[in-house]
């Protein structure tokens, strides 16, 4: 059985008082906080590991460079990925789509297809976007049914022998839906397309694994696993990776400058352009080790048990209405409460201590969809209780009741 209330005095920040209120931190979705063992990292990091990677001869250069290789195999060993080099250091999952977008992109030729769905995320529909505008490409979308699951019908009229990258979220961000990525792999690939899985609601919740996945590319953030904003992953396959171009240029992606001719140099250097971010890199490894001693199938029962009696306990609320009620869903619940609006109710509950997301959460077809503007999103982490949940009601009921009088 996971022990929630053990995990949480590893997070300092969740002993926050905001007044008389102690915070509730149910905006997950947004981002994780950090474990104390990530928070010393990265000042370990500056206190006495800091220097340049890939350059320098001396001590801590050599250091640093171990240290943020060491971090690559971490997270290579987590995804399953067969090869270190298969991991790429980014900023984030949108840094992951746009370098995939901007490098595998320019394989495509006009005409070709690009498949995502109603529900992604704005930073996996964009890129896609610009690229169909740049390149003369068609960009097609899977649609949703009333309860935000795919609506998977349509499938083989939109994967055809023209779609070359089908792209999709693993899990809704604004609606916590688990879409069914084994079987949009196997049918995109008997179509002879290439597949991308946005994991940046995934990972912290689900045992994944690139391999048996079979997924052509997997990106995902490293401030929602409990790592450093700014930091995040591409993996792509090899042969994939070794077939696109560079998406930026500059420094340690190169093996020779002449003023008429540059050699590209080797994966994974040749998409890591610049100074990376060392010290990121370096604690998201941390992180990533953190949560490989953790037992996620029992984070997902727990999470699992959390979001059913937070959704029991919602719809005792007069008026309230659930968005996103797949069958298969992660713990993020997207709700309304009749006759008010999600900015006041988000407002009142902040008065309470209590942190949830408000609005279209960068999800704006999905709102279209719903004919809504936005929603009140609270999204769980395993260190978030019953307790809180039960506290989170109570306020929501006086928020409700306080802006109907
Ligand atoms: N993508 C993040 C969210 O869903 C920021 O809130």
């Amino acid at each position: 059985m996971f022990n929630a209330e053990a995990i949480r005095t590893q997070f300092p920040i969740l002993k926050t008082q905001l007044g008389k209120y102690p915070l509730i931190y149910f905006d997950n979705g947004a981002t994780s906080q950090k474990p104390q063992v990530v928070i010393d990292a990265i000042t370990h990091y500056y206190t006495s590991q800091n220097a340049n990677i890939h350059r320098g001869v001396h001590h801590l250069s050599q250091l640093a460079t171990e240290l943020y290789e060491n971090a690559r195999t971490c997270i290579q060993t987590y995804l399953g990925a067969r090869h270190s080099h298969e991991i790429i250091f980014t900023s984030g999952t949108t840094g992951g789509i746009n370098l995939v977008a901007h490098s595998f992109g320019k394989l495509l030729k006009p005409g070709d297809e690009i498949l995502i769905t109603e529900m992604e995320h704005h930073s996996n529909i964009v890129p896609w976007q610009m690229l169909a505008e740049e390149r003369g490409l068609v960009l097609r979308y899977i649609p949703i049914t009333p309860r935000g699951e795919l609506d998977l019908s349509t499938l083989d009229t939109l994967l055809n022998e023209r779609t070359k990258l089908v792209s999709v979220a693993h899990i809704s961000n604004s609606l916590g839906t688990i879409n069914p990525i084994q079987q949009l792999i196997s049918k995109a690939h008997a179509k002879g397309a290439r597949v991308l899985i946005d994991a940046a609601q995934s990972l912290q919740h689900v045992a994944v694994n690139v391999q048996q996945l079979d997924c052509d590319f997997m990106v995902f953030s490293g401030h929602k696993v409990f790592g450093p904003t700014g930091t995040g992953i591409l993996y792509g396959k090899e042969e994939l990776l070794n077939a696109m171009p560079p998406y930026q240029g500059g420094g340690d992606m190169i093996k020779t400058v002449s003023m008429t001719q540059t050699v590209y140099n080797d994966l994974p250097h040749k998409f890591e352009a610049g100074t990376p971010n060392i010290s990121g890199g370096i604690v998201l490894g941390t992180a990533i080790e953190w949560l490989s001693k953790l037992d996620i199938a029992a984070i997902a029962a727990y999470e699992q048990d959390l979001l059913d009696y937070a959704t029991h306990k919602l719809m005792e609320i007069d008026g309230a209405e659930i968005y996103g009620t797949a069958a298969h869903k992660s713990s993020i619940l997207s709700f309304l409460v009749k006759d008010t609006h999600p900015y006041d109710v988000g407002t009142l509950l902040n008065q309470q201590g209590i942190a949830v997301r408000t609005g279209h959460h960068c999800a704006q077809p999905v709102m279209d969809y719903f004919k809504i503007p936005g929603t009140i999103r609270a999204s769980f982490c395993f260190y978030n209780t019953k307790t809180e949940v039960d506290f989170f009601i109570d306020a929501l009921k006086r928020a409700v009741h306080m802006l109907r009088s």
